[in-house]
């Protein structure tokens, strides 16, 4: 999840990118594949987006797209918004909203007037709601980027979907809610690489100048070879809606997807997932095997479903490195979300204090300006599509989201999960329909009798 209350500044493509520090060129070459077969979008070429899922993240990333400033906020009671900046305007060039899809008709009304606001106008003809909304949107030719914001459950399906219609795709993160949908991820970044199409992920920490330095420099060897990892997100607990009079079970589930580990993935999955794709990331691996407590404490009200409201993940990485992982969302206690990299020559920490410290004293610290990932993450995109070198990064994202659920699954079953084991699982939550109907709620997994399978 993003910090709280946050405001993007509002700048210009060339200058955003020239603060940034990363020239186009180099930006493009970052996970791009060498081989492409086509290229799908010619420079000079107009992007022409379509949203589906047009949430809070949904309306961020298609605001991001288009280089309007927005204001992020996580209220305890309503929807997390990722609304337009007071005269905030659309300032991208060469890039248009074309369409939005998304299972309700406030939310689509909503995003579309959070894009009036900066000048942006979507048609009548082009706005899709209802679960197959999306399948409308893909079949619009002109549309050759979208952005894929629904709640995780989804992001498999749409995704598949998306590259069988040949569309360059933006997932958020998680790519799924359970192993079967990640597997489906990496199978459809397969298919979009011989296709030419690029699929860059939401795990935005990937475009922090701050995060790329230091993770740069730990390779580097500035801290010699990494022997641990201690990462935390504590926080307290997130947004959630009401129960409306006349809202079905599975419209109240969507509404509040957070909560229900089939649709969020759980606290581990659709939050965490940021820092476990940093541990990978400083790995240049996934672990290979998990151990993990949690519960569910202090969240205990039936409209928070199913998932817990703590865990603590102990990873291994090959060559015994540890990562040591501790997630909570509960009000009261000691907010902090950083990382501790342990080499044997030093140690750096990322996030709010990004920096090196070595043994023998030695220090460096992050002094340059942050830039917006959030907006950084379609130039860089749009420009690999541009050139011809589409990123993917299905792979990569599914891993993160694989090692994700390894560790949910040890937290639930109060065992030791392997990487090996977890591949094996077909678990799947797909329903066999959907539609706005009755939905019953799994039991909340409890240890030593939960079974992973
Ligand atoms: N990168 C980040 O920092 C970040 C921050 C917040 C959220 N996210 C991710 O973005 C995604 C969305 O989160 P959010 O906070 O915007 O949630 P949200 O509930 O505000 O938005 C989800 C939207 O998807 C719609 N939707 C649900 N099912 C759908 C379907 N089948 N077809 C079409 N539309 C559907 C909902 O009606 C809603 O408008 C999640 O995967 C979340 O983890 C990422």
């Amino acid at each position: 999840m993003k910090s709280p209350t946050k405001s993007k500044s509002q700048i210009s493509r060339r200058k955003f990118i020239e603060r940034s520090g990363i020239g186009l060129a180099g930006a493009a070459t970052i996970s791009s594949f060498p081989n492409v077969i086509a290229r799908t979008v010619a420079p000079a070429d107009e992007i022409k987006v379509g949203v589906i899922g047009c949430g809070g993240r949904g309306t961020g990333a298609a605001l991001d797209v288009v280089n309007a400033a927005t204001k992020v906020i996580y209220p305890l009671t309503g929807y997390h918004t990722e609304d337009a900046e007071e005269g905030a305007k659309a300032q991208a060039e060469n890039i248009k909203i074309v369409a939005l899809a998304d299972v309700f008709p406030d939310r689509l009304e909503s995003c579309r007037n959070q894009l009036k606001k900066v000048g942006v106008e979507v048609e009548d003809k082009y706005c899709f709601t209802g679960f197959d909304g999306y399948l409308k949107l893909l079949e619009i030719g002109e549309i050759n980027y979208v952005i894929l914001a629904t709640p995780p459950h989804f992001r498999p399906m749409h995704l598949r979907a998306a590259v069988e219609a040949n569309k360059n795709v933006f997932i958020e993160k998680p790519a799924s809610v359970d192993v079967a949908g990640a597997k489906s991820i990496i199978e459809s970044g397969e298919i979009a690489k011989q296709k030419g199409l690029a699929i860059g992920a939401g795990t935005h920490r990937r475009r922090e100048n701050h995060t790329r330095e230091v993770i740069k420099r730990i390779h580097d060897g500035e801290i010699g070879a990494v022997k641990a990892m201690y990462t935390e997100f504590l926080i307290g607990e997130l947004w959630s809606v009401d129960r409306q009079k006349g809202w079905s079970d599975m419209e109240f589930q969507l509404r509040n997807w957070l909560y229900y580990i089939n649709l969020g993935g759980d606290l581990i999955v659709e939050q965490y997932v940021h820092t476990i794709d940093a541990m990978n990331w400083v790995n240049g691996n996934h672990p290979v095997k998990a151990i993990a407590l949690g519960g569910r404490q202090v969240r205990t009200d039936p409209k928070f479903g199913n998932i817990y409201d703590h865990m603590s993940v102990q990873y291994e990485y090959p060559d015994g490195v540890l990562g040591f992982c501790m997630d909570r969302q509960i009000n009261g206690c000691t907010n902090r979300v950083q990382d501790i990299i342990v080499g044997c020559s030093g140690k750096a920490t990322m996030g709010y204090g990004t920096g090196i410290k070595k043994d023998d004293g030695e220090q460096w610290r992050f002094r340059g300006d942050r830039i917006n990932a959030y907006q950084l993450e379609h130039v860089e995109i749009i420009q690999s599509i541009r050139d011809g070198k589409p990123v993917n990064e299905a792979k990569q994202v599914a891993e993160s989201t694989l090692t994700a659920i390894m560790g949910r699954e040890a937290a639930y079953s109060g065992r030791e999960i392997k990487w090996d084991e977890l591949m094996k699982s077909e678990q799947n939550f797909t329903l066999d329909k959907y539609e706005l109907g009755d939905l019953s709620i799994a039991p909340v997994p409890m240890p030593g009798t939960y079974k992973f399978v």
